[in-house]
């Protein structure tokens, strides 16, 4: 064609020709694969960190090889029929009834491959399924929308752990270690997945699955819920964090440091005041006391459906809240935590939400109105369906002097 004709004015005429399409479709199949090579993709499960990811991914790259190698074989073939028999006006062909041997091949072949795919298969489920080389065993119990983490007491990964840890959102765990989860759901039905760690597995009311979990090298592995479960699904969020064994062993020791009252007198001690006032109702702060020295002892089966909150003892030794959805810490610490090398990681991890770190307005805005970050049936004149209970943290009507008391005193919590 000669291109010098093709004049502004005869584009106009054919706002679409053929070269426009397939140039289009050129445009958005290039892109569409040029989307799968971000290197940037912690959540990307072609990169297992640990034996269990590994397992599946041995597994998964020479099927995935063998399917493609299929698919193009049978699209060329298809493609290069419906081109060399195209409709031209010519004779109808001989008409016949089928092709014995070839039929025959074609029956064959598949089997042997599918044949052939599912000893590996078989061998990696069982594999996959194995509990009696369990070093450690953690109870994850999925709610709407966050995941509670809760460490039976005992051995893990030689780390002995004598008092009970509950915690939210982040789950840690040894290095090099086989930590066996038993994952189950107290409300509807959710989904955990760590791509960079193992496969995922549902977690579903008044069933107990498990899920083995490994991580080669201390750092932090994300995750999220993988199965509808209502408003705020795509705010379902989780994070394994690995570290050294040493390291585990301060976190373990942080997690059961006893209780340490605000200073009297100060800001935190009037947000200690708020809190056991409006959020413990909820939500445990353990070892927490009232003013006469009972201890406070949250209610949640009396306001949530779920019948628990996230237990809020040591929040400032995680890095995100609200289902690890929202970060505690600034973004530029997030990112060092992120590239951190997994011989610095622990340290970096185990200094929890320091002053410079803490990114106060996601908390703040969350403590002024929960519902307006993340959706949640909490709608105070429509709890009709749910018998006055919510799904979530409905807004409590904080006032700005009472949110300032509140984010001092959780900032002990550490
Ligand atoms: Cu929980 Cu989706």
């Amino acid at each position: 064609m000669d291109r010098s004709k093709h004049t502004v004015s005869t584009l106009v005429e054919m706002p679409f020709t053929r070269r426009r399409w397939s140039r289009a479709a050129l445009f958005a199949g290039v892109g569409l694969l040029l989307a799968g090579c971000a290197d940037n993709a912690p959540q990307d499960y072609f990169q297992p960190k640990g034996e269990n990811a590994r397992k599946i991914d041995n597994l998964q790259r020479p099927v995935f090889y063998i399917a493609g190698v299929v698919g193009v074989i049978v699209v060329a073939v298809i493609g290069y029929i419906v081109w060399k028999f195209k409709d031209r006006g010519q004779d109808i062909p001989e008409q016949s009834h089928g092709n014995p041997k070839l039929e025959i091949a074609l029956t064959i072949l598949p089997a042997i491959i599918l044949a052939g795919i599912a000893v590996p298969t078989v061998i990696t489920v069982f594999q996959l399924d194995k509990k009696d080389d369990t070093e450690c065993i953690i109870n994850v119990t999925g709610q709407q929308w966050w995941w509670e983490y809760d460490y039976a007491t005992g051995d893990c990964g030689g780390v002995k752990i004598d008092k009970p840890i509950v915690t939210a959102g982040e789950l840690v765990i040894p290095e090099q270690t086989n930590v066996l989860l038993r994952i189950t759901s107290r409300d509807v039905i959710h989904s955990y997945w760590i791509p960079a760690l193992n496969g995922k597995r549902d977690a579903v009311p008044g069933r107990l699955h498990t899920l083995r979990m490994e991580a080669d090298h201390p750092g932090l592995y994300t995750g999220q819920c993988t199965e509808f479960c209502g408003l705020s699904h795509a705010r379902m969020r989780q994070a394994a964090v690995a570290l050294s064994q040493s390291d585990f062993q301060q976190w373990v020791d942080n997690q059961l440091e006893p209780y340490t009252a605000p200073e009297a007198g100060s800001m935190a001690a009037d947000g200690e005041a708020v809190f056991i006032a409006n959020c413990s109702k909820c939500h445990q702060v353990n070892d927490l006391k009232n003013a006469d020295g009972s201890p406070v002892l949250s209610d949640p089966d009396l306001y949530v459906v779920s019948g628990v909150a996230p237990n809020l003892s040591h929040l400032m030794n995680r890095t995100a809240f609200a289902g690890w959805t929202f970060d505690l810490i600034t973004e530029q610490c997030r990112t060092k935590l992120w590239n951190a090398k997994p011989v610095d990681f622990g340290a970096l991890y185990l200094k929890g939400v320091t002053p410079e770190c803490f990114d106060e307005a996601n908390l703040r805005d969350w403590l002024r109105n929960p519902p307006g970050m993340k959706p949640m049936f909490v709608d105070p004149n429509n709890l009709s369906s749910t018998g006055g209970k919510y799904r979530g943290m409905p807004n409590l009507n904080l006032k700005p002097a009472q949110i300032d008391q509140l984010i001092a005193y959780l900032l002990e919590r550490n």
